[in-house]
C-alpha cells in the first residue's frame, strides 16, 4: 500500500513551483474556456471533446465516452513500477442562470460552472499536462479520471462499474474540491468523514378531502403531513447517537388548492445526511415508522419512496496524512492546514473512496477583498484562480512522491 512518511523528497522544489507557474495562464485559460460552455450530468460532449483534445495534442493515451461522457487519461513514469495513483476531477456543471457579469460568464443559457468543477478539469488537465512533459519525475503509474455527472445523478458509480479502477489495477485515489467556505491558501484534509452520506425521500399523504366547513367527514392530509414533518425532527434530536452528526431536513410541503377545502392529499420531500456508514439503513426504517404510524392514526396512508443516493466520503487514514504532507509544502505553512473541514454536503467521490483507500480534499478558494466568496451553487458563484496552480502542485507532488 502506501508508504506515506520518512521517505526524502525526490524532487527539487523550486523547479515544480516555476513550471506550475508558468502553467498558470493557460490554466486560468482553459477553465474559463469550461466555464463559458457548462453542459449538465452527461451531457458533458462540449467539456468530454475539449479534454480529449488537450490529451490527443499533448500525446496522453486516453480513454472516451466511459460512463456516457467521461474520459480516463493513463501516464506512466520513467520506471515501471506497479503502483498506480489516480486523480478524479468532476466536470459537469449545474441549472443555474449565472448572475456574474464576467468575459468569461456562461453562454448556455440556464446552466452555469457555479461549483468549481470547470476549476477541477482545469486542475486535473495541467496534472496530465505537466506529468506527460516530466515523466522523469515519477515512476508507476497514474490515471487521470474526468468523471461527469457528479451534482446529479452520479458519473462515480457507472465509471467504476465500466473498469475505471481495474487494468491496470489502481492503489490509491485522491481528488480535491475548490471550496469557498476555506479562503485561498488553506487546504481542509482530514482522516475519515470529510462529507456526508445523501439520502432523499418523498411521501404522498393520501387522506380524503371535502369542505373546509365539515371537516369531520374528511382525512386531513395538511393536519397528517403537519404532524410527519415535526416529528421526523425527533429522529436526530431523540433517536440518533448525539455524538453522531445527522441532518433530516423537510425541503418540500405541497398540499391545497383554496383556503375553504379540505386537501385530500399532501407531498412532502427531504434529504437525509449522516457521517457514519453504520447509520446506513436506519433513516429509511425510522422515517417509513414515523409516516406509517401518523398515517395509520388518522386514517390516512401513504406512498414513500425513498433513495440512498451518495455514501459518506471517508478518507484513509495514511492517505490524509500523505496528502496533508505534500500539501503543507505547497500551503507553506501549518496553519493553512484545516481538518476541521466537514461539511454535510455530499459527494459521489465517495464510491471511488469505497473501493480503494484515498483522500478527497478541499482547496481554499475565496477571495474576499476580490469579491469572490460567494458559496458553492449560488448565481454568482466565482473563485480566485490563483488556486489553480496551487490544485496542479499539489497533485504533482503527490504523484512524485507516492509509492
Ligand atoms: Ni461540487
Amino acid at each position: 500500500m502506501v508508504s506515506t512518511s520518512s521517505k526524502p523528497l525526490n524532487v527539487d522544489l523550486s523547479r515544480i513551483r516555476s513550471d506550475i507557474q508558468a502553467l498558470q495562464p493557460q490554466l486560468v485559460e482553459w477553465r474559463r474556456k469550461l466555464h463559458q460552455r457548462p453542459e449538465l450530468g452527461f451531457q458533458e460532449h462540449l467539456t468530454a471533446e475539449f479534454v480529449a483534445q488537450k490529451l490527443q495534442e499533448w500525446g496522453i493515451e486516453h480513454y472516451k465516452g466511459i460512463a456516457k461522457t467521461g474520459i480516463v487519461a493513463v501516464i506512466r513514469g520513467h520506471r515501471e513500477e506497479k503502483t498506480v495513483l489516480a486523480i478524479r476531477a468532476d466536470i459537469d456543471a449545474l441549472p443555474i442562470q449565472e448572475e456574474n457579469d464576467v468575459p468569461y460568464r456562461s453562454q448556455h443559457n440556464g446552466v452555469m460552472h457555479a461549483c468549481g468543477h470547470d476549476g477541477h478539469t482545469a486542475i486535473a488537465l495541467g496534472t496530465a499536462y505537466y506529468l506527460s512533459q516530466h515523466p522523469g519525475t515519477f515512476s508507476g503509474t497514474v490515471k487521470i479520471i474526468f468523471q461527469p455527472a457528479e451534482e446529479g445523478p452520479g458519473g462515480a458509480k457507472p465509471m467504476i462499474e465500466a473498469g475505471v479502477l481495474k487494468n491496470p489495477d489502481v492503489d490509491a485515489i485522491i481528488g480535491l474540491h475548490l471550496w469557498n467556505n476555506l479562503p485561498l491558501g488553506t487546504v481542509g484534509v482530514r482522516s475519515g468523514a470529510l462529507m456526508a452520506a445523501v439520502e432523499t425521500f418523498r411521501c404522498t399523504i393520501l387522506g380524503k378531502g371535502g369542505h373546509g366547513a365539515m371537516p369531520h367527514q374528511t382525512v386531513d392530509s395538511i393536519v397528517v403531513a403537519a404532524q410527519i414533518v415535526n416529528a421526523l425532527q425527533t429522529i436526530v434530536a431523540r433517536n440518533v447517537d448525539p455524538i453522531e452528526s445527522a441532518v433530516v431536513t423537510v425541503g418540500e410541503l405541497h398540499a391545497g388548492t383554496a383556503l375553504n377545502v379540505i386537501a385530500d392529499t399532501a407531498r412532502l420531500s427531504g434529504t437525509v445526511r449522516y457521517f457514519n456508514p453504520k447509520l446506513e439503513g436506519y433513516f429509511v426504517q425510522r422515517i417509513e415508522q414515523i409516516i406509517a404510524g401518523i398515517c395509520q392514526s388518522h386514517g390516512a396512508t401513504y406512498e414513500l419512496n425513498y433513495s440512498h443516493l451518495y455514501p459518506p466520503v471517508i478518507n484513509n487514514p495514511e492517505m490524509a496524512e500523505f496528502v496533508r504532507s505534500q500539501a503543507v509544502r505547497v500551503i507553506e505553512t501549518p496553519l493553512g492546514i484545516v481538518p476541521e473541514c466537514q461539511t454535510m454536503g455530499g459527494e459521489d467521490m465517495s464510491f471511488f473512496l469505497q473501493e480503494v483507500p484515498g483522500c478527497y480534499f478541499f482547496l481554499g478558494s475565496a477571495n474576499l477583498s476580490r469579491n469572490l466568496a460567494y458559496p458553492h451553487h449560488h448565481p454568482r458563484f466565482d473563485f480566485d484562480e490563483t488556486a489553480l496552480g496551487m490544485g496542479v502542485e499539489i497533485f504533482v507532488r503527490c504523484v512524485e512522491n507516492f509509492g
